[in-house]
């Protein structure tokens, strides 16, 4: 569950692209929304109940509305499909308040942005908020084609038409050499940051580590993964709270959002597959086996943080900042 839910509106719906729609929504109550940065996402309730979450993709500094896109994708458990099919101008609907794992690096040099299909949306934002700062920046758009681009019609107007470079129809076995050409004048103190499918951002970043440092390299991912197994995970293990020394048994069929609820222990969640961030608790001590996919490496590395709804314990007991 997640607190800090609020009721909006939709405002307008516009076709992006084939099978992408954008949301314009304001609030109920008539107030402006709380300032973001560029990179935020939100979870969004359709009317079929399921919570997802999707990406701000519009001015970060325009507090009267948000607006987010939705890709309406063939395996929809009923997400994307309820808000392309039962969402109108003046629908209510529940959103979150926004969380960033995707944040531009205040002191790059240059910002490298590199989107494909719907995974544009928080570039959007980024670009947005690169343009007003005056930054150097470019925004790489890959597509199937320019029907299933995105936002083209702001993207090639002022001010974000000098910034973008658009590939269409990269086959698969092209997407090394066109990767390594956005790549190639990166300069030394630039952040590259991409979005998009997974094998997409995963082409992305082996370019991108063949000139700059990890720490660098920034993406978003939205659909979980099927988690790497690890012989060093334990079977249980104890989960403390810091403040109390109240300690709870984490067993092999039990998460530890599930076993601190089991004690009146309530961590807010969304995504419950690690993709989100909700759920992160501060590490106190122990190693985490970190199972999630939106913890940066410097983050995993630290073992400072833990996303409890997948991720378990390296060591017999994890005190958490609780
Ligand atoms: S609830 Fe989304 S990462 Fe845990």
């Amino acid at each position: 569950m997640q607190a800090h839910i609020l009721k909006v509106r939709v405002d307008a719906l516009r076709e992006e692209a084939h099978g992408v729609r954008s949301f314009s929504i304001s609030r109920l109550d008539g107030l402006p929304f709380e300032r973001y940065e560029a990179g935020a996402h939100i979870d969004v309730t359709s009317p079929s109940g399921i919570v997802r979450q999707y990406s701000l993709c519009g001015d970060p500094e325009c507090l009267e509305s948000q607006i987010f896109a939705v890709k309406k994708e063939d395996a929809s458990r009923g997400g994307s499909r309820s808000l392309h099919e039962e969402v109108m101008v003046g629908t209510e609907l529940s959103v979150g308040a926004p969380r960033n794992l995707f944040k531009l690096e205040e002191d790059a040099s240059e910002h490298i942005l590199i989107g494909a299909g719907i995974g544009i949306t928080p570039l959007l934002s980024m670009a947005y908020q690169l343009v007003k700062r005056q930054a150097r920046f470019t925004l790489h758009y890959f597509a199937r084609s320019e029907a299933h681009a995105a936002f083209m019609n702001l993207l090639t107007r002022a001010p974000f038409d000098q910034h973008i470079k658009v590939h269409f129809g990269v086959q698969r076995e092209h997407l090394e050499d066109a990767l390594d050409t956005c790549l190639r004048e990166a300069n030394a103190n630039a952040h590259v940051y991409t979005c998009g499918p997974a094998p997409f951002m995963d082409a992305v970043v082996e370019s991108a580590q063949k000139r700059l440092p990890a720490d660098a390299i920034h993406l978003e991912r939205f659909k979980a993964e099927p988690a790497p197994s690890n012989d060093t995970q334990l079977d249980t293990f104890d989960v403390q709270l810091a403040s109390s020394g109240q300690t709870v048994r984490v067993d092999t069929k039990t998460s530890i959002v599930e076993a601190l609820a089991s004690i009146g222990i309530e961590v807010d969640t969304s995504c419950g597959e690690g993709v989100c961030g909700t759920c992160m608790i501060d590490v106190v001590s122990g190693e985490p086996e970190h199972r999630d996919h939106c913890l940066s490496k410097a983050e995993r590395a630290s073992n400072s943080v833990i996303c409890c709804c997948v991720s378990r314990s390296k060591s017999p007991v994890l005190v958490l900042d609780l």
